[in-house]
């Protein structure tokens, strides 16, 4: 019996193009020196790609270095406490990232291997479960999508398109990471030569987001329950006044509901993990 097989499109002039682009690019101008690039560990990998979530390179640079001054290995960091973290985190926002790192550390002293294993872990998404795959075990496991790589994309392949669904950046991804070039790279060089073209159009003020389809607005900081749920945090952590709110209740609520905190005789302490 004939076994009928999905055609894998092929690379074509166009992607050709494409990877010549990247790769120079990412050979002349590449951030080479990205602390998280140089000293690479699943471990490492781990961390910096949760602070890289949602928080500039710049601000992420300090924290990460003094992250592993603190914890320098998954076991480690398993010893630590949801005080300690968050300390360590202040300044770096959406606090729930610190916590999902002690969760994790708390269960386990060596990271899975596997992409499915991966996702199941505490804050992690596909993005994180990934970008793990390529940049810690240099697995074509799957494709690396986020926003750098999105503005690249559009950019180079559906610029006169608006709403472009992430279904097709990842066959995009799929597509080019069959070429001989970027399979001889590896996985790891390719996605950060790949995030690195990105972030230089994004520089050059070339920024595609709005034409994804995924595409969502940032809300504002100022006045958000956000904002009053950090400096409640921020309060209980440091043994100072919980801030004047109508919303406190809600706040208090929530971070009790998620595990952050434990009242006792109306007094909000830090959990012990
Ligand atoms: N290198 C590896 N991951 C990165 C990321 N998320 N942002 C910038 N550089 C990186």
């Amino acid at each position: 019996m004939k076994v009928l097989r999905k055609r894998k499109k092929v690379e074509n002039s166009e992607d050709t193009l494409f990877i010549t682009i990247v790769i120079d690019h990412y050979h002349r101008y590449g951030r080479h020196d990205l602390v998280w690039r140089k000293k690479i560990s699943p471990y490492t990998i781990l961390v910096s790609e949760i602070m890289l979530q949602q928080t500039q390179v710049s601000r992420v640079l300090p924290k990460f270095i003094l992250w592993m001054k603190c914890y320098p290995t998954l076991k480690a960091l398993g010893t630590g406490t949801l005080h300690g973290v968050l300390v360590l985190w202040q300044g770096l926002g959406y606090q729930r990232r610190a916590k999902a790192l002690l969760s994790i550390a708390k269960e386990y002293s060596i990271l899975p291997r596997s992409y499915v294993d991966l996702l199941g872990l505490s804050g992690i998404g596909t993005y994180t479960a990934s970008a793990i795959c390529a940049f810690a075990y240099n697995q074509f496991a799957h494709p690396v999508l986020e926003t750098n790589i999105r503005t690249a994309l559009i950019e180079y392949f559906h610029l006169n398109e608006t709403a472009v669904h992430d279904g097709v950046l990842y066959d995009d991804l799929s597509r080019i990471e069959g070429s001989k070039k970027v399979q001889s790279l590896g996985a790891r060089q390719w996605y950060y030569a790949l995030m690195d073209y990105g972030a230089y159009l994004k520089a050059s003020k070339i920024s595609h987001n709005r034409k994804s389809a995924h595409h969502m607005i940032q809300s504002t900081f100022k006045g958000s329950l956000r904002e009053l749920r950090a400096k409640t945090l921020f309060a209980i952590t440091h043994n100072k006044n919980l801030p004047i709110d109508e919303r406190l209740e809600t706040v208090l609520f929530q971070l009790e509901k998620e595990g952050y905190v434990t009242k006792n005789k109306s007094r909000y302490t830090l959990k012990n993990f």
